[in-house]
């Protein structure tokens, strides 16, 4: 791990990586065999994958598809199904990763932003029924950095207002509420599989739910809203006959029947075979990132009069995604020269995202000012996070503590 060039500020340079991936023989093999058998789309490998990963949350329903941004994307779309129309609103936090205001955009919705809380970096439940119009159809929380949302004061408000709920998870795997694993408390959720994650198939996503209509009606979302849902077609076991495909009302080839507004996301049977090995190791992989997320936090509180990071409130244990650094005020240093500092030292990093009506010039259409959105504003001005991946072994830990002693020594 020594790096052979030093450009750190200190005597010795060690790299700490942002992410890590784990490939397993077993991934290797389940590779080879779909190689070989040239049936690499969406197929018998995805399938296991679903069933695996909806074992693993206790939930009826897994559907793969392409990234986390998809996921977020289709578990949304569901909604058209249920009385939603183009347009409506759905109520997501100001800060997260651009890729949940994307999602709702590309899903054919209206993101309304409302500002977060500063110490848990999750939309503040305070505010979300001022936020609730007669267009509105949907909450969408964040599990920020794997910091759990408070979900009742969230689910109460939308039970009272009709509204579903689908969870953002892309970053909250190892998350539990009140005893629930996060990812399984609204009516959908959603899981991004990217590299970084704590189960990853490369690029990929999965929305979880617990209601099989809703199931029927993602396989359908992922494969442009196709009618046809059976195995034979799902599950590409070749070209044999299939007796439902003309046993309709029309007789007519129900594969090229397109009841809804699709999207081309299915996962691929390649990046199944990934998280299938990945999931055989997740218990190993998560106990090793929680390891690292405690004894690094531990790290950013002992320089507390500068800095702070998220922490576990009574009823709920962080999914150790990443570990987030926001700098606290008075502000000593800019987040820009820490940041700098810490890459000269060979620490990688990434900032704390955006507050997406304000500050991602996307979303400059909505008409928002800079100013409106006070808490997402400083996080993503003063924030940054670095990764607690597996492979980090205690070593870097300390490295860790004393790049950042050499950093605040100077102010
Ligand atoms: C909060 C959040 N939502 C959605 C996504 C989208 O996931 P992906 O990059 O797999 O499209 C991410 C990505 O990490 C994320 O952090």
């Amino acid at each position: 791990m020594k790096s052979s060039e030093n450009s750190s500020p200190l005597k010795e340079k060690i790299n700490i990586p942002f992410g890590t991936i784990t490939i397993t023989d077993k991934a290797k093999e389940l590779i080879m065999q779909a190689l070989e058998s040239k049936r690499i789309s969406c197929g018998r490998l995805v399938h296991q994958f679903e069933q695996k990963f909806a074992s693993l949350y206790g939930v009826r329903e897994a559907v793969a598809v392409s990234s986390g941004t998809d996921a977020v994307a289709l578990a949304l779309a569901v909604l058209y199904d249920y009385g939603a129309e183009r347009g409506d609103e759905i109520i997501v936090p100001a800060l997260s990763f651009v890729a949940t205001g994307n999602a709702v955009l590309q899903a054919g919705f209206t993101p309304v932003f409302v500002d977060i809380e500063r110490e848990t970096l999750n939309i503040n439940p305070a505010f979300i029924e001022n936020a609730i119009t007669g267009r509105t159809r949907a909450i969408m929380p964040v599990h920020l950095m794997g910091k759990p949302v408070d979900m009742d004061p969230v689910m109460s408000i939308a039970r009272k207002h009709e509204l579903f709920v689908i969870e953002d998870a892309a970053e909250a795997y190892g998350a539990t509420y009140k005893g629930k694993q996060v990812g399984t408390i609204g009516d959908l959720s959603a899981f991004s599989l990217y590299v970084a994650h704590i189960i990853t198939t490369g690029e990929g996503g999965i929305v979880l739910t617990n209601d099989e209509n809703k199931a029927e009606i993602l396989r359908s979302l992922r494969s442009h809203g196709r009618a046809c849902k059976c195995e034979t077609c799902v599950l590409n076991l070749g070209a044999g006959y299939c007796a439902k495909r003309f046993n309709n009302p029309a007789k007519t080839d129900i594969r090229f029947v397109f009841e809804r507004v699709g999207f081309s996301a299915k996962m691929n049977e390649l990046e199944a075979a990934i998280g299938i090995g990945c999931l055989d190791y997740y218990d190993d992989i998560l106990a090793k990132r929680r390891k690292n997320f405690y004894a690094m936090s531990a790290i950013i509180r002992k320089y507390g009069k500068y800095m702070y990071t998220i922490t576990e409130g009574e009823h709920s244990k962080i999914g150790p995604h990443a570990l987030p650094i926001i700098l606290k005020e008075p502000l000593t240093f800019s987040r820009d020269a820490f940041v700098d500092y810490l890459e000269k030292s060979g620490v990688d990093s990434r900032n704390l995202f955006q507050s997406i009506p304000t500050q991602a010039a996307g979303f400059r259409f909505l008409g928002h000012k800079l100013g409106e959105f006070p808490e997402a504003e400083y996080v993503a001005d003063h924030g940054l996070h670095i990764g607690v991946h597996q492979d980090i072994n205690d070593e870097q830990i300390r490295y860790l503590d004393k790049v950042i002693a050499g950093f605040v020594e100077k102010w």
